[in-house]
């Protein structure tokens, strides 16, 4: 995705021309709205955008015309003539397949300065609306007076809200084209009241405009009397942001790093999320609970008084506590909560559906830990509201689902803190962001199941047996030989005294596994399954031997994560598949290859061979016998 700020038109005013020092100055301490436009060209979004950039641009013109003795003014005709080039030239960028991408765009008014992320509009765009909308203050929902409320005012509304943007604009648009008859607007108001309702939005600032032309965008329109409330500019320009509102709650900030340049400094850096600090604050850091005060607030330009919300600053303590990237200071006595399971919304956006049970990287804030998603409550229908029942998720579905993390995250929920509650999915092998999510609460349970220690301990378990548990993980395709091998490498390590058990594919998905098929979801929890039984059995002292496809990086690479290090070995058998489908033990790849037999490992379903195991053993170079040796003498040298 690229992320384009282009087109800075900034508008001046006649202090630009008297102290020019004086103007920069109050160009810079404007605050910033950052806004979206939901809509469909149709609707007249290009038109609508075209006109706010315009009419900022026309009074910079104006101004340079009183500046300059000798008239720039461009009169009306050229006024329109360049606007419809402008639009055009809006447009033309949708069509060259800029429409996929969030464009920004840049303008100013006397009063603030403004950034409108230009959303496409349709169904297969809605992770692109969720990228564009994610930081704005405020959402423009376009609606065509002629035609009212559509699917897709719906599924904006739904998604602005979602997001947590807390002004809506309905922006009743073409009025010119019904005449601007209040009726028509009254009706559309009604119908938006009790939709919006619905799905939880309490307040929005509805308006008849005409982006074409022109009216209630700058100031009153003489065509709608009947009107009182705010042109669209005028609104624009006094609305609460979001870093108004978020100054006013308890302080938080996500440290970004730790600023030590000599032995005398020692200050925590990141950009404050919400609330107000000042020396002698008293502080707390999270997850740890340790507790200090502000001696300083420093920043390029001196040191503080006092900072807010939407600032970056370094913090000092008085006194010398731990705290690292990713931990979160907070007011001493109101700390956000740590926890490590939680319930979800999850906006996916990767070609590839969402996998339960599989790791992915989760970053929040600063933090990033390791998480797993369960498969999903419910999937949203996002153009009715629908909940539907899903197994995973496709690109651009939003569902809730609960999920876990490796470690305790500092949180609160996304509609208290969009910093501390939003959080991004990463896959751990593309390194794409595969998800968006907003964390609703933490789950109790996670509160209430602790960890009970036991006596007779794995160190014990193992010396009983006498011997070190280890974990010998077969991969390899379908007749590649691992359950041959496996059973070998077993019998003859039962025979040298050591206590094994094998796990085998076929057998446990006869018991254990048995509700599970080989859709790519299912083999992912297989894999978590067998890899936590692998654990248990470790934990039992064992010699654990394991035959799977286990077809994935992923998983494989989650389970040498769950086990001590060195304990986790991965053996390729490595057989090509015209091997393994010529030798066809069970006749599984001649149904395959006639379409009896869907998901086929090797043929419509993907094998991603290990890049870099212990073992590799090449099943045509060597015989079962030589192979189980081979394993065997690796594992007791
Ligand atoms: S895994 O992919 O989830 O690791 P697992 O090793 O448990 O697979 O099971 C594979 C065994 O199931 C194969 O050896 C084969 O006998 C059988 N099988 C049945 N259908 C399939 C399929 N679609 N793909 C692969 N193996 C299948």
């Amino acid at each position: 995705m690229t992320d384009t700020l282009t087109d800075p038109i900034y508008k001046t005013d006649s202090l630009i021309a008297e102290d020019i020092d004086a103007y920069l100055d109050v160009h810079q301490h404007k605050t910033m709205l950052r806004f979206i436009t939901c809509g469909s060209v149709d609707d007249g979004k290009s038109t609508l955008i075209g006109r706010l950039l315009y009419d900022s641009k026309m009074i910079f013109e104006d101004q340079l015309a009183a500046l300059e003795a000798d008239s720039k003014r461009v009169g009306t005709q050229g006024q329109e003539i360049d606007f419809a080039l402008l639009v055009d030239g809006l447009a033309a960028e949708r069509e060259q397949g800029i429409t996929i991408d969030v464009a920004y765009r840049f303008f100013a008014t006397e009063k603030r300065k403004f950034i409108v992320a230009d959303t496409p509009g349709h169904e297969q765009y809605t992770r692109n609306m969720v990228t564009g909308a994610s930081t704005a203050d405020l959402a423009v929902i376009l609606i065509d007076a002629r035609k009212g409320i559509l699917t897709q005012t719906r599924r904006h509304s739904y998604l602005a809200h979602l997001i947590g943007i807390r002004n809506i604009v309905l922006a009743v648009n073409k009025m010119d084209l019904v005449g601007y008859d209040q009726a028509i607007f009254d009706k559309i108001v009604a119908d938006y009241t009790e939709f919006a309702a619905s799905i939880g939005i309490t307040a929005f600032t509805p308006m008849p405009i005409s982006g074409f032309k022109g009216d209630n965008i700058t100031g009153p329109s003489e065509n709608t009397p009947w009107y009182t409330g705010p042109a669209l500019i005028e609104h624009l320009e006094t609305v609460e942001v979001n870093s108004a509102v978020d100054a006013d709650k308890p302080f938080r900030m996500p440290v970004q790093w730790v600023n030590r340049p000599n032995l005398d400094f020692r200050g925590f850096s990141g950009l404050i999320a919400t609330g107000t600090v000042k020396p002698g604050d008293a502080i707390r850091v999270l997850p740890s609970g340790k507790t200090s005060t502000v001696s300083r607030i420093v920043t390029m330009d001196g040191d503080l008084d006092q900072a807010v919300a939407g600032q970056s600053v370094t913090l000092c303590f008085t006194d010398e506590i731990d705290c690292s990237r990713g931990d979160v200071i907070a007011l001493a006595d109101n700390p956000p909560q740590a926890a490590d399971q939680f319930e979800a919304t999850i906006v996916w956006m990767a070609d590839e559906e969402m996998l339960p049970g599989r790791s992915y990287w989760l970053k929040i804030g600063t933090q990033m830990v390791t998480a797993t998603v369960q498969q999903p409550k419910y999937q949203v229908n996002v153009n009715t509201m629908e909940h539907l029942a899903a197994k995973t998720l496709d690109l651009n579905a939003i569902g809730v689902a609960n999920l876990s993390t490796d470690k305790q995250i500092v949180f609160e929920a996304y509609a208290d803190n969009r910093t501390l509650g939003g959080f991004i999915l990463i896959d751990k092998i593309s390194n794409a962001t595969v998800a968006a999510g907003m964390l609703h609460f933490s789950l109790r349970r996670a509160q209430n199941v602790h960890w009970q220690a036991t006596d007779v301990s794995r160190d014990f378990h193992a010396a009983l047996k006498n011997q070190k548990p280890a974990v010998l993980w077969f991969t390899g395709l379908s007749g590649a030989g691992k359950s041959t091998i496996a059973n070998l490498v077993e019998k003859k390590l039962a025979r040298m005294n050591r206590h094994t058990f094998l796990l085998d594919g076929d057998n446990v998905r006869h018991g254990l596994n048995k509700d599970l098929g080989f859709t790519d979801a299912d083999r992912v929890e297989n894999i978590r399954r067998v890899g936590e039984v692998a654990k248990l059995m470790t934990d039992a002292g064992l010699i654990v031997i394991t035959a799977f496809i286990s077809p994935f990086r992923s998983e494989r690479d989650m389970v040498r994560q769950m086990m001590q290090p060195g304990e986790f070995i991965e053996v390729h058998i490595d057989t090509p598949l015209a091997d393994a489908e010529a030798r066809d033990v069970k006749g599984l790849y001649k149904k395959a290859r006639s379409g009896q037999l869907k998901n086929f490992t090797g043929i419509d379903s993907p094998y991603e061979a290990p890049l870099d195991p212990e073992i590799r053993v090449d099943t045509v170079a060597m015989t079962a016998e030589e192979a189980a040796d081979a394993i065997v003498a690796r594992l007791i040298p």
